[in-house]
């Protein structure tokens, strides 16, 4: 089969790594692609926006599969018009990717179907959200309703920080994503990242993983795309997976499909873990970046399989097993991240790292006169396999110390909670 994978970064990467090991691949392409994509793949520069050059890409090129790894090409309708041409597709409808689109949405679902999640408030106007934080007191959490680039949200310990994160949304820091704001309940507890195929009926467990959102150790700093992950997430008990199937996911499923847009695709659920069971935080249509990295190092099936079984209504048939192994990924960023970064800056090293349960993913690389270069924030992902996540932590880190890289620079406590665990254990 052909496949068309469409998307650059570290995700991408790690789900062409996978793609490319599956026998029933002929050949993929990837649009637009990166270097490392580069290994596993023909990159072609598809303009993802205009969806009549996509669909005529993969009937020139006879695709039998597109998998759209990020979410704006599925919240701007291209599965949509890749059905509509015949064109089978792994990823949500437009309506369907509202879960991760409009987090007002989300929130109502939750409450029309009983999904545990936190209280919360959507507004339209700064005073209106204003007077709903302050009768609820903080600390409280404000999100931009639309997409943000993973900027949205503000998790305020006092009220003030609310009242001018309310501020901020309306005057337009977000744009047209702060035009709707979402006022919600502080959840205390751990997090944790879960995923599950979907074909609109069924949904299978899919993994979990814990990310860690902030640039700096110790979990401070300001927030970012991802700077680490590591899967299985000790928090996702095999009793924790399936009273999440039971009371977060399966009521979506059903929800979803009742309301006319049946949820294909991967479903991301970003969990808080509190006191009193797990609650919704967010949905993303997608698989997380880098939680995907991780995930991909532990599958022992076919992805093409189960992919096409998704996007074919067939997953009742299909089951996903795991390594028994952990996994960790540390992301090497460009120095600035997640503020401006310098472009161009020279990597070197890559090719001292084995192989055997160790695999550079990239993210933002070129490739300028002959060398891998930086071209963002995100660069590389460094990713292994261990016994245990201190074992996997182990081996990543040997691997990132391998690379020479001025421009760059890591955390260097990548699964620090599941470490203290397994110490303390
Ligand atoms: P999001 O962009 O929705 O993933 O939110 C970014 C981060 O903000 C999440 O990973 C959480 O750490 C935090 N967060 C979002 N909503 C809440 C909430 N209701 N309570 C506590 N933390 C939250
Ligand atoms: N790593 C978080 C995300 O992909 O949204």
């Amino acid at each position: 089969m052909n496949v068309l994978l469409i998307g650059s970064g570290g995700r991408e990467h790690a789900l062409a790594w996978k793609l490319a090991a599956s026998p029933l691949l002929t050949k993929l392409y990837a649009a637009p692609g990166n270097p490392g994509i580069a290994q596993e793949a023909e990159c072609v520069g598809l303009d993802v926006e205009d969806h009549a050059a996509v669909v005529a890409f993969c009937r020139e090129k006879a695709i039998g599969l597109v998998v759209v790894g990020p979410e704006a090409p599925l919240v701007a309708g291209l599965s949509d018009a890749l059905r509509a041409a015949g064109v089978k597709v792994f990823g949500p409808s437009q309506a369907a990717a509202q879960l991760e689109g409009s987090k007002g949405f989300t929130k109502d679902l939750c409450a029309r179907f009983g999904i545990p999640t936190g209280a919360y408030g959507r507004f339209r106007s700064a005073d209106e959200a204003k007077t709903y934080a302050r009768q609820q007191g903080a600390p409280i959490v404000v999100k931009a309703d639309g997409l943000a680039a993973g900027k949205g949200v503000t998790v305020a310990m006092e009220l003030d920080e609310a009242l001018a994160a309310i501020d901020a949304c309306f005057d337009g820091a977000f744009g047209g994503a702060g035009a709707e704001v979402v006022v919600e309940e502080f959840l205390d507890g751990e997090e944790a990242s879960f995923f599950c195929l979907c074909d609109g009926k069924t949904a299978l467990p899919f993994g979990s993983a814990q990310d860690h959102k902030r640039v700096g150790d110790g979990d401070t700093g300001p927030n970012t795309g991802g700077m680490g992950a590591y899967s299985p997430a000790p928090v996702m008990s095999a009793e924790m997976t399936e009273r999440v199937m039971r009371e977060i996911v399966e009521p979506t499923m059903r929800g979803m499909a009742e309301m006319g847009m049946p949820f294909s695709g991967v479903l991301f659920a970003g969990l808080m873990i509190t006191r009193d069971g797990p609650k919704l935080i967010e949905y993303n249509v997608r698989f997380g970046d880098p939680e995907c990295q991780v995930l991909m190092m532990r599958l022992k099936d076919d992805l093409l399989v189960l992919l096409e079984a998704s996007a074919d209504g067939q997953l009742g048939h299909v089951s996903a097993r795991w390594r028994d192994d952990a996994a960790l990924t540390v992301v090497m960023a460009a120095n600035g991240y997640p503020g401006a970064v310098k472009k161009g800056t020279v990597i070197k090293g890559l090719d001292r790292i084995g192989s055997g349960g160790v695999e550079v993913f990239h993210a933002g690389t070129a490739r300028k006169d002959g060398e891998l270069v930086a071209n963002g924030g995100r660069v590389l992902n460094v990713t292994a396999t261990g016994k245990t996540v201190s074992d996997a932590q182990q081996r990543a880190y040997a691997a990132v110390d391998a690379i020479d890289w001025p421009g760059g620079f890591c955390r260097r406590d990548i699964g620090w909670r599941a470490v203290e665990r397994e110490a303390e254990a």
